[in-house]
């Protein structure tokens, strides 16, 4: 069994880009500049962010972050988005999310400029992504299959389970994972809360990638022998042992399953840390107009 450290390859992939920062700002360009805009003070969010904010830093990039109290109204968070969007120097941006309630999140998303929509997330992106087209991907399946590639995993033709249909990660990675292109080419099973026989699906699968947010649910008996396993779960469950009060569990039994795998990514330090990088990535293609001239 091999442990697919994200915080390794996260580093280096931060390292890449921070090298090609310096070389963009020597040849006399512009330092690449994400905006952040956080409504609240949901603790998720908020660390999310400064990591986010920590990660630029890392890369070379000038950052910058919109805050807003939960009571914020649509209107003023849709002409803070029309800001964003107008201000040259911004190269992308993203609104964290979740939003409250009376916000209407899909609303928000659409009227970010898809041309500096970093995280993937307009109909344009999800569209273009969806046939193949240059596009900004979403950072979290561009980190998983990152992850992939980078450990020389064999995608073609496998038997891809994903668990979860979100449209942040299990829709997405579905997509890319059945796309021919060097890491993809897999056959894609999309499991969600109506699917029959999920176990028995599951224990076929040569890769499992779990989007659920439900800790421990992926257990040793769904599991074929030395299948791949990413783990996307981030939940945070009580836990006496850590200054917070809580820890991040995810979908997999970890312990149980892990022996049985040839690759599996642990919680934390597997996907989440690809998640940040890869929105770098993203930033710095805008700030070169790498997909959109
Ligand atoms: N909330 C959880 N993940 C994400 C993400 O990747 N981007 C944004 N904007 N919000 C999130």
């Amino acid at each position: 069994m091999e442990l697919i450290d994200g915080k390794k390859v996260s580093a280096a992939l931060k390292q890449e880009i921070a090298a090609e920062v310096a070389k963009m700002v020597a040849e006399g360009k512009k330092r690449p500049h994400l905006a952040a805009v956080l409504v609240g003070h949901d603790g998720g969010s908020e660390t999310y962010v400064a990591n986010k904010v920590k990660a630029c830093e890392v890369c070379g990039f000038k950052s910058t972050l919109v805050r807003y109290e939960d009571d914020v109204t649509e209107e003023e968070l849709l002409a803070c988005v029309d800001r964003l969007n107008r201000d040259d120097d911004v190269d992308g941006f993203i609104v964290q999310l979740p939003l409250p309630k009376h916000i209407s999140e899909q609303k928000v998303i659409e009227a970010i400029d898809y041309h500096k929509d970093v995280d993937g997330f307009h109909p344009i992106n999800v569209g273009r992504m969806s046939i193949g087209l240059p596009c900004f991907v979403s950072a979290t399946p561009f980190g998983i299959l990152e992850l992939l590639r980078r450990y020389n995993i064999t995608t073609k033709g496998a038997d891809c389970v994903v668990l979860g249909r979100s449209n942040i990660v299990g829709k997405p990675v579905a997509s890319l994972m059945m796309q021919k292109a060097d890491v993809g080419n897999a056959t894609v099973t999309v499991c969600h809360s109506a699917t029959k026989n999920l176990k028995d699906i599951c224990r076929r699968a040569d890769i499992i990638i779990s989007a659920m947010g439900k800790p421990g649910f992926v257990t040793a008996d769904m599991v074929k022998d030395g299948a791949v396993i990413i783990d996307v779960g981030t939940t945070r469950v009580p836990s006496t042992l850590t200054k917070s009060g809580w820890k991040l569990r995810g979908d997999v039994d970890f312990d149980n399953v892990a022996p049985k795998c040839s690759f599996i990514t642990p919680v934390p330090g597997g996907v989440g840390p690809m998640t940040i990088a890869s929105l770098m990535h993203n930033t710095l293609l805008a700030a070169s107009h790498a997909i959109y001239k």
